[in-house]
């Protein structure tokens, strides 16, 4: 008699698929069951090994479980210090806030105001859009074609990506979309370094045009690097046009630093690549490091909201900002960035589905395309959405867990925590490799 053992995955992965809502995402794609994490490396339940690459679509800046943040939360709870507080302050939350603000440009923070907010970066976006609206009298916001900015209502309506957009009817009006520079997929077909020029240049004669159909704007929002519209980074002279642009015109700068804030890109903060000072920077993901927390910080100026104007019950947890300054980890995140784009364009010159290879810092992605099609005026390929998902594929039975993303899905996206070693780069790329090279023969 032959006993069928049943896969603790496939037991927990089953559940899921009968009990969770068909709006899940993440799980579709991973199809794993979590037991345990350390660092880079996540366990499932039958005990197979993963290099995480995803580390919470880019939220667990020091991986999974680093002592500083496991020591910080054990010793809140042995001092029974309080876990909910709604917006009351505490000695822990001042601190949390004097190491925001020592962490923020000096001269954006010498005028900056925080707003705890709900735990999800969207809220903190919504907060950010009300604000703007508020201080202003104005109701258009200015976004561009790729971004993404959360999933409510009002920041659905913000983001680039149709498809979640196509049954929600009456989404926040007023939303204006402008072409990010995009070197690989021009919006201009120009394609390379100019595609940031035009853009600029097309973006202030649009707001100069007295017929551009675009009411005052209450603001601007941009990431200094596109997540998920495909880990795509603005140029340093787009991001400086842009605030020239917005100062010249009274409109506020949003910069969404959800995903790309807090070291990810080698800089505390990607706008700084830039040398600019926004108006307003909206922060989540890591700032909790590991548990939820989203924040707004801003220009003082712009604090005319009434109390009450952005309210919540949960308002976070707080962080731990200092390991990051104190181990020089930001020094870390540009060299191991630099290591890694580098092995990933010599496996595109041996492949040519590989067709673009960008980022900055740990924020990385692999465009893949359809080298056998025509190309486009940039020269571009079409994009490969069933290679990228094979190469995905691949990379998990592997045992490595990358995310897609960007224009069709056909992005492959690296978000490793940012301790992630030279060892562990290394070997991240040699099963990228195999598992390019097993999905192109
Ligand atoms: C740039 C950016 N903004 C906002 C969000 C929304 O954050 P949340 O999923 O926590 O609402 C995300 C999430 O991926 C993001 O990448």
């Amino acid at each position: 008699m032959s006993i069928k053992t049943v896969s603790k995955n496939q037991q927990f992965l089953e559940q899921q698929n009968q009990r969770e809502s068909n709006a899940r995402s993440y799980p579709r794609r991973f199809p794993l069951a979590m037991h345990k994490a350390e660092g880079m490396i996540v366990t499932d339940a039958d005990g197979r090994e993963f290099y995480d690459c995803l580390a919470g679509a880019g939220t667990l800046a020091l991986g999974h479980n680093h002592p500083v943040v496991i020591d910080a939360i054990e010793r809140m709870l042995h001092e029974k210090r309080p876990l909910h507080t709604l917006d009351i302050t505490s000695e822990i939350k001042e601190e949390f806030v004097n190491e925001i603000f020592s962490s923020l440009p000096e001269e954006f923070a010498k005028r900056a105001k925080i707003q705890f907010c709900g735990p999800t970066g969207g809220d903190a976006i919504e907060a950010a859009i009300k604000l703007v609206k508020t201080a202003t009298g104005n109701r258009s916001i200015l976004s561009f074609h790729g971004a993404y900015h959360g999933a409510t209502h009002g920041t659905m309506s913000l983001s680039g990506n149709l498809s979640p957009k196509e049954r929600v009817q009456g989404l926040m009006p007023d939303v204006h979309f402008l072409p990010y520079p995009y070197e690989y997929r021009c919006p201009f077909g120009i394609g390379g370094k100019d595609s940031h020029r035009i853009s600029s240049s097309y973006i202030e004669r649009v707001l100069n045009d007295p017929e551009s159909g675009i009411l005052p704007p209450a603001g601007m929002i941009f990431e200094a690097v596109q997540g998920e519209g495909g880990s795509i980074p603005a140029s340093i002279e787009w991001m400086k046009e842009m605030r020239r642009i917005t100062k010249e015109k009274g409109i506020p700068l949003i910069i969404d630093e959800v995903q790309s804030g807090i070291g990810r890109t080698g800089k505390m903060f990607a706008f700084e690549h830039a040398g600019i000072v926004p108006d307003v920077v909206v922060l989540s993901k890591a700032i909790g490091g590991s548990l939820p927390l989203s924040v707004v910080i801003y220009d003082k100026d712009l604090d005319q909201w009434n109390p009450g104007a952005h309210i919540g019950t949960f308002r976070g947890n707080q962080a731990t900002l200092k390991f990051i300054k104190e181990t020089n980890l930001l020094d870390h995140v540009e060299e191991l960035g630099e290591r890694m784009q580098a092995s990933l364009k010599d496996i595109q010159k041996q492949v040519p589905a590989l067709g673009d290879v960008r980022g900055r810092g740990l924020m990385i992605g692999v465009e893949v395309v359809n080298p056998n099609e025509k190309q486009d005026v940039d020269g571009s390929y079409p994009a490969n959405p069933e290679l990228a998902s094979l190469i995905q594929k691949n990379c998990f039975d592997k045992g490595l867990i990358v995310e897609t993303g960007g224009r069709f899905g056909s992005v492959i996206r690296f978000l490793p925590p940012l301790i992630m070693t030279e060892e562990q780069l290394e070997k991240v790329i040699a099963i990228f490799k195999e598992a390019v090279y097993d999905a192109v023969n």
